[in-house]
């Protein structure tokens, strides 16, 4: 019968992910959803498998790209990419991005082609909010330390912290309105860190 049929398929795709060395992440999933067919029932099982494919989906294969370009001696870090983002897999390519780098940076004096862009969490949130973080079973800590690869990939004359969350994540100083524009240094490696406020937050005000 189907249920039988469908426990024996993830028994075999348990043990080929073993055996292709899949990360732990993807076989902890396929061995808790077999859990589930044998102890719960087949329509529980059923919505935890849909569940766990969409959230295997989001967190696996949506992280967006870092645009790092060779040249770049600034790396601006922002919060986690929106909806234009993840549809052109490079950050700040939406509205926050255009007014950042077309307003406030080139106005400053800075092209784009000078600067490296990442976020601190590579995965759009539910709702861009990044407080529902959880939903997708992730969380800030477990990006930073490619955030702190990043950071050590080269000698940046600046870090731009662009909103609360990155600045926390850099600096661990708390408190964008009051540090924008002041000058910090990052945890790591002590390269200077300048806080602004999110182009996202001065578009929500002016609405
Ligand atoms: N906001 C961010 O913080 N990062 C992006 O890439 C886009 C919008």
């Amino acid at each position: 019968n189907v249920k039988r049929q469908v426990v024996s398929l993830l028994l075999i795709v348990h043990f080929a992910a073993r055996a292709v060395c899949l990360p732990a992440r993807i076989r902890c999933t396929i061995s808790a959803i077999y859990a589930h067919f044998v102890e719960r029932g087949f329509f529980y099982a059923a919505m935890q498998y849909w569940r766990k494919v969409r959230l295997l989906w989001r967190n696996l294969m949506r992280p967006i790209r870092d645009d790092i370009p060779p040249d770049a001696d600034i790396l601006v870090v922002g919060e986690a990419p929106g909806r234009q983002e993840e549809l052109d897999n490079k950050p700040f390519v939406g509205t926050s991005g255009r007014l950042l780098f077309n307003d406030i940076l080139s106005r400053a004096g800075i092209p784009r082609t000078r600067c490296a862009s990442t976020n601190v969490v590579p995965v759009r949130p539910p709702n861009n909010d990044i407080s529902r973080l959880h939903e997708l079973e992730l969380s800030i800590e477990e990006f930073l330390p490619k955030l702190e690869d990043i950071v050590r990939m080269r000698e940046w004359k600046l870090i731009l912290a662009v909103g609360e969350t990155a600045l926390q994540a850099l600096t661990l100083t708390a408190g964008v309105t009051k540090q924008h524009g002041s000058l910090l240094f990052d945890r790591w490696r002590g390269l200077r860190v300048v806080p602004m406020i999110h182009p996202a937050a001065i578009l929500r005000k002016y609405e």
